[in-house]
């Protein structure tokens, strides 16, 4: 069975400060709607504010926006809610992608952990990203339950 948009939000947050909360804060109705976990609400609102925060920091885009899209998605009922964060900035390199830069033992900033915060709290992550912009399309299942060992 195909799967299907319940409900869909979706938010063009200019790039100015605090205004990632909006995106957290629909999340986290978005979440409540659906009765998830509020331990998982918060990973699910963090992970969302570092996208956010990430496109407003780095991606540098002309248009001085950042297109966010939250849905509650399944077959029969809403099994996840998926969050698509996206900027046409500049985008980053390939090694970056999976959070997987060796960090420097006394790094001097505490810097460089919003990719691998993003992919441990939630359960699927997948990021694009070349000279046009930048996607990251990550879900969390509602309930917990459902979530194997890895993720899905
Ligand atoms: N939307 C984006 N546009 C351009 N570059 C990005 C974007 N998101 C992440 N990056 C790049 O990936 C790097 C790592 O991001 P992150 O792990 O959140 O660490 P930090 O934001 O602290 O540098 C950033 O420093 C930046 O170079
Ligand atoms: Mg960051």
């Amino acid at each position: 069975m195909v799967e299907k948009a319940f409900r869909e939000v979706r938010l063009v947050l200019p790039m100015e400060p605090n205004r990632e909360v909006e995106a957290s804060e629909t999340a986290s109705a978005l979440a409540a709607s659906v009765e998830m976990h509020p331990d998982r609400v918060d990973e699910l609102r963090m992970a969302v504010l570092e996208a956010c925060i990430n496109a407003f920091e780095h991606s540098q885009a002309d248009d001085g926006k950042v297109y966010v899209t939250l849905a509650l998605v399944g077959r029969r009922q809403p099994e996840r809610i998926r969050i698509t964060v996206q900027d046409h900035g500049i985008g980053f390199s390939e090694e970056k992608v999976g959070g997987t830069i060796p960090r420097q033992a006394k790094a001097p900033r505490k810097r460089g952990w919003g990719l691998t915060i993003i992919h441990r709290l939630m359960d699927d992550v997948k990021i694009e990203s070349n000279e046009a912009g930048t996607m990251v399309v990550m879900s969390k299942q509602i309930d917990d339950a459902d979530v194997g060992e890895n993720g899905l």
